[in-house]
């Protein structure tokens, strides 16, 4: 679309536009009349998005309203990582993920998508590659295509859903700068063994020597909280030293409008000092003043102390998996995140989930869309009495079609 002269868009700067206008697989599931019509409907089953069905953990509102009393002069001014919270992180990555990450390379951010856009910005240039496995979160090849680079996408392994370190290896370019990965994989549930990083590892240091310049993994752990059956998800920044943890706790918390995360960088990181006083400027300067919540930051030792309840998550996993396998669905049981992948009885993962919209107010995200055809996919984040209400119209769906 041409911007007319006077209106909003020619007054939009052209790399954005170019970004809103060019059509995604995503984009185009938005506007899906069906769904539209539908999305805010109380009544209306939806497991198509993360979003939380259920009110905040206990302790969650608690631990926000305890801090909002100023306890001190400039309470609410601009914060940069405080120590405090810095030190809260560090602790949290050696309680949780058994790792040591000191508190000086924390960077406190508002989310996780706010510290991949970052780490982006930093390190890539107009005109580079960024490797992504696919099937890729919504949001990363408009992410890259915003800092003028070119995404390439390798589908992750179709059975096992594991990396393609082959095709990967293989991709690499004089002009590749980053290597994203995210892990628990959304959607698939995949979580990248400690094997599978170590050889990633050797691949991208063997890569960097070749071509002469570091090529720097983004790690997206934004779900390496929600892992089931009591499984560690090993982050690739213990095994490669060019690489940035990027986490949020939005997943976590089930409350992603509140926002908080950070990058880590591992002890091995040979820029760190450098990329430290560079991030503290884009933060800043680069990216409009996108100070980390003070307020947040502040909780954060208190919303630390929840329970995430990772076992009433992995029993309506455990359920939905049953039920769903008994109608006869076959389904990819996840080691982590909190979406169930479903292989589709029609080939057209679109009309399946057309058809469950229609008849059955049933909302779930077709594969397509996602880069992943043949499947939809289903957010735990429901609640019981959704699911409850759910399974029977699945049944009967599934006898439809068959
Ligand atoms: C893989 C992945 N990365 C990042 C995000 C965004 O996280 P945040 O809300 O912390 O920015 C999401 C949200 O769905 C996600 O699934």
């Amino acid at each position: 679309m041409k911007p007319q002269k006077n209106s909003l868009s020619h007054k939009i700067a052209s790399n954005i536009l170019t970004i809103i206008q060019s059509t995604t697989p995503i984009g185009e599931f938005y506007k899906n009349v069906t769904y539209l019509s539908h999305k805010n409907d109380p009544n209306s089953l939806d497991f198509t998005l993360g979003d939380s069905h259920e009110m905040p953990l206990p302790g969650f509102v608690e631990a926000i309203q305890k801090h909002t009393i100023p306890r001190e002069l400039g309470w609410y001014g601009y914060k940069e990582s405080l120590p405090k919270t810095r030190e809260v992180v560090t602790q949290a990555l050696k309680k949780h993920r058994n790792i040591s990450i000191l508190p000086d390379d924390i960077l406190m951010t508002n989310g996780t998508v706010v510290g991949l856009a970052m780490c982006l910005k930093l390190l890539v240039e107009e005109g580079e590659e960024v490797i992504i496995n696919l099937p890729p979160w919504l949001g990363y090849r408009k992410m890259v295509q915003s800092v003028g680079a070119q995404t390439i996408g390798i589908p992750v392994k179709p059975k096992t859903f594991d990396l393609d370190l082959e095709k990967i290896a293989n991709s690499i370019t004089p002009k590749t700068r980053v290597i994203l990965i995210n892990t628990p994989h959304n959607p698939t549930g995949k979580i990248f063994s400690e094997n599978t990083l170590i050889q990633l590892s050797n691949i991208l240091t063997e890569a960097s020597y070749k071509y002469g310049k570091p090529i720097y993994l983004i790690s997206d752990e934004t779900f390496s909280r929600i892992v089931f059956d009591n499984k560690n998800c090993p982050t690739p920044t213990q095994f490669y030293p060019y690489s940035f943890l990027v986490y949020g706790y939005s997943k976590t918390w089930m409350a992603p409008g509140q926002r908080i995360g950070y990058i880590a960088l591992p002890e091995t990181m040979p820029e760190r000092q450098e990329i430290k006083r560079l991030m503290g400027y884009l933060q800043t300067l680069g990216f409009g003043w996108c100070f980390p919540s003070a307020l947040m930051q502040y909780a954060l030792e208190d919303l630390e102390k929840l329970d995430l309840k990772v076992d009433k998550l992995q029993a309506k996993r455990d359920l939905m998996v049953r039920e769903l396998q008994n109608m006869g669905y076959e389904v990819n049981i996840p080691e982590g995140t909190f979406f169930l992948l479903v292989k589709t009885p029609l080939k057209d993962d679109c009309a399946f989930a057309e058809l469950l919209a229609q008849k059955y107010q049933l909302f779930v995200f077709p594969g397509t869309p996602q880069e992943i055809p043949g499947y939809i996919r289903l957010s735990l984040t429901a609640n019981d009495d959704m699911i409850s209400q759910a399974l029977p119209k699945f049944k009967a769906a599934m006898d439809e079609v068959r």
